[in-house]
């Protein structure tokens, strides 16, 4: 039984990892959320006393994260700011959470010589052709393109810097586009399911030609449980399931399963610098750690997140008015 201290829990990855962890294992976990737009306690609702706690604060305040890092055994690192669309209209929270918490959390576990992974992203890697066979790997180069993927490569290198500089005992993922449920209205798939109940028309940014590659967040749980267990400490994990679609094709299927024509969706204004492509190739972490994805199936998956959202309009409905109203404003 270890003590893990999991900042972001609060929100759509971090929650699907609290639960899967205390489905699955014997450890305790504390959430470490700031409850921010994006943070949701109900997503953490019902969860065990005897093995679940929650502190709500800041990543960036040093004294709670110095003295939570020394209450745990292990930190995984999932708070951030999360959303490109908003990083392109305020930046500055990206750079706050992002660098300034990710340094303070770094600097507590070097302290306290605690065992650190940090939640990344494919996006650090900048973006592929469509065209391209290739797909990145750890030695692609950063090439990040929005206020988002650039400070989540900045705390990338800061954890790198850490490991070389100071001996951190850290290990980095970056995992592909997530789905599933708990994630914000604000993403694509939720907000285009959220869309359709509420006889709103899916929007696809420009032509919808941009590929994703999809990977359920309970697929992306037990890869991060799989490097906390035999990771190499130094090393970066990318984490994919090799489920390249593009965004055209993933608002047909949401249309269809929802019993509406695959072409009942609008064009609107494009992303600015909107990544093309992106495409993991995860060998790494399932030869030298024996990893597999389990939800293979991504139209399934679809089907079963569709569901979710139907059955827990209590969930996300509050979110949603307001996340539409910011989208307005931006022509999106
Ligand atoms: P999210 O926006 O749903 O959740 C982020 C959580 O962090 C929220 O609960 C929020 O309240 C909390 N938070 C934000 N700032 C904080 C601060 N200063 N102090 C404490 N808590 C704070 O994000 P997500 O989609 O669950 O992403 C989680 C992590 O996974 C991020 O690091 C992200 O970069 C990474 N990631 C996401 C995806 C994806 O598809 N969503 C893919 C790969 C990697
Ligand atoms: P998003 O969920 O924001 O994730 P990311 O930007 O991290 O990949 O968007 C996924 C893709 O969907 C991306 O190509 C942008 C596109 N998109 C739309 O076409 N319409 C939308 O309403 C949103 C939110 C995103």
């Amino acid at each position: 039984m270890q003590k893990i201290l999991v900042t972001g829990g609060a929100g759509f990855i971090g929650s699907n990892f609290v639960h899967y962890v205390l489905d699955n294992t014997d450890h305790h976990v504390t959430v470490l959320d700031k409850l921010t737009y994006a943070g949701n306690l109900a997503s953490l609702a019902g969860l065990p006393a005897e093995r679940f706690s929650f502190v709500q604060g800041d990543i960036c305040d040093g004294s709670l994260t110095d003295r939570l890092t020394a209450a745990a055994d292990v930190v995984v690192h999932y708070a951030a700011e999360s959303h490109n669309d908003n990083s392109l209209h305020d930046p500055r929270p990206f750079l706050d959470t992002n660098i300034i918490g990710t340094y303070t959390l770094i600097e507590a576990a070097r302290k306290h010589n605690k065992r650190f992974h940090h939640i990344s992203t494919d996006e650090v890697y900048g973006d592929l052709e469509l065209e391209d066979p290739e797909r990145f790997t750890e030695s692609t180069p950063y090439n990040p393109s929005s206020p988002y993927s650039s400070t989540k490569a900045g705390s990338d290198l800061l954890v790198r810097a850490w490991v070389r500089s100071f001996g951190l005992q850290a290990t980095i993922s970056n995992c592909s586009n997530n789905y599933g449920p708990y994630q914000h209205v604000e993403k694509f798939i939720p907000r285009q399911i959220t869309n359709v109940i509420d006889g709103i028309r899916p929007k696809l940014y420009g032509a919808g030609e941009n590929v994703r590659d999809w990977i359920h967040a309970n697929d992306h749980s037990a890869a991060v449980l799989t490097i906390l267990d035999k990771g190499v400490t130094g090393e970066t994990y990318l984490i994919g399931a090799d489920g390249e679609k593009n965004n055209k094709d993933v608002v047909e299927q949401i249309l269809t399963h929802m019993g509406l024509p695959g072409d009942a969706y609008d064009h609107v204004t494009d992303r600015p610098g909107h990544d093309l492509r992106y495409a993991i190739d995860s060998s790494k972490l399932r030869s030298e750690l024996g990893w597999v994805p389990k939800f293979a199936n991504f139209d399934a998956g679809i089907e079963d997140t569709i569901a979710w959202y139907r059955k827990h309009e209590e969930w996300w409905r509050p979110q949603k008015a307001a996340t539409e109203a910011r989208y307005q404003v931006q022509g999106q």
